[in-house]
């Protein structure tokens, strides 16, 4: 006799992630997979090479919960270098599996239940459910138009005497926008006004394109001792499976969030954390090198898509395209979830529907993109590009 089993009421409306469905449908159909964002190419050699040694020099044990001493310092070094943040590695940095867990870790460290926390949508698809997890209220506040931007207005009215945090994404998944620092500065003002924390998600950081900077918001004004920014290995050294993320800021931002991490996973994989510091100690040239390939990359898929029709809107950084495709669809398809499974059944290319980047009242906003992942090998996207090629030609 099988357990009737009870699903708790904080997870029971979950249902599973749009990729899971969409992977699962991309492999049935043996179509060419943009959907997820994990690349089909491996990170830097010498990375991999790190985490090989690290496994057969005995590191296979324990590490400390906060993460090993060598990797936070390894940590602080890459934030002073790249942004002239001054970071403790004693007791301002913690090691978390994955930015996915540094999130998580902060929000139930963070706030309370019935607090409120501000999120920009679209939005990263874990966020909201780790709020409702936590008992937290998500305020939406929406980035619309081709540069998706916010009302300001939206913004503050965003703003209330329950808010204890806003997260922001920049470079943004899935829109490519990056942050100017006059838009992070509205954020900070109004941090600033409502003693709110902000929780920056730079996963990102190092994929920008046409030269556009990438701000940290803990370095305006006023945000050093209110912003926890959280990052992690997997975009930029192409170890997405590792799940090594961090969170860096004041002592209190990172206790808060070490209370959580404590108790989820307590403490990273070793040798995958003795391979950290390799990859963020890599010179200037890596980073460099590395937007150069992804700009190739998106400029070259940002060809196909308009070649075959989409409205292709142009990002700032992540490796993420938005496309409307209104102008390649048969008529039948009415919405960005048939699209999706239209493009994989009869032209063979998968990629993320992105109304479920939406709160259930907005979804409509998403209603006519789809969001195509470019960090795959130039082979998989020349696949990609010669079925696309076949639109309009049957
Ligand atoms: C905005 C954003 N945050 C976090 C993650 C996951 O990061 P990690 O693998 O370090 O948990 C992703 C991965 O797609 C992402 O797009």
């Amino acid at each position: 006799m099988s357990a009737k089993v009870k699903i708790a009421r904080r997870v029971a409306g979950f249902g599973t992630t749009i990729f899971s469905d969409i992977n699962v449908s991309a492999q049935r159909h043996h179509a060419v997979n943009l959907g997820q964002g994990a690349p089909d190419f491996d990170g830097p050699p010498e990375v991999l090479g790190a985490a090989v040694t690290a496994v057969n020099s005995q590191l296979n044990q324990y590490a400390p919960g906060l993460g090993m001493q060598a990797v936070r310092e390894a940590i602080a070094r890459h934030a002073e270098r790249f942004y002239g943040q001054k970071i403790d590695p004693t007791c301002q940095v913690v090691v978390t599996s994955g930015a996915t867990e540094a999130v998580f870790a902060a929000i139930l460290g963070l706030t309370d239940p019935g607090d409120e926390v501000i999120v920009f949508q679209p939005v990263y698809d874990t966020y909201v459910p780790n709020m409702v997890m936590a008992g937290v209220r998500p305020r939406y506040v929406t980035l619309r138009g081709e540069a998706w931007i916010f009302d300001p207005e939206e913004l503050a009215r965003a703003f209330t005497p329950r808010t204890r945090a806003i997260i922001v994404n920049t470079p943004h998944n899935p829109t490519g926008k990056v942050y100017s620092r006059e838009e992070l500065g509205i954020i900070a003002e109004l941090c600033v006004k409502y003693d709110a924390v902000a929780i920056t998600d730079e996963v990102y950081e190092h994929i920008l394109y046409d030269g556009v900077p990438h701000t940290r918001l803990a370095t305006l004004p006023g945000m050093s001792e209110r912003t926890l920014t959280i990052s992690s290995l997997g975009k930029t050294f192409t170890v997405t499976g590792w799940k090594v993320g961090w969170a860096i800021g004041a002592e209190s931002l990172v206790n808060a969030v070490n209370q959580a991490h404590q108790f989820i996973t307590f403490a990273v994989a070793s040798p995958l954390q003795a391979a950290a510091v390799t990859a963020l100690g890599l010179p200037n040239a890596f980073f460099a090198n590395l937007q150069a390939t992804y700009q190739g990359k998106r400029d070259l898929m940002l060809d196909i898509l308009r070649g075959a029709g989409f409205r292709a809107f142009k990002p700032q950084g992540s490796y993420f395209i938005m496309a409307d495709w209104r102008g390649i669809a048969p008529g039948h398809v009415k919405d960005d979830v048939q699209f999706a499974r239209w493009l994989i059944e009869n032209v063979g290319v998968a990629c993320i529907p992105p109304s479920f980047f939406y709160q259930d009242s907005d979804k409509h906003l998403g209603k006519y993109f789809t969001r195509f992942a470019v960090c795959k090998k130039d082979e998989t996207l020349a696949a990609a590009a010669e079925r696309l090629s076949r639109l309009g030609k049957a």
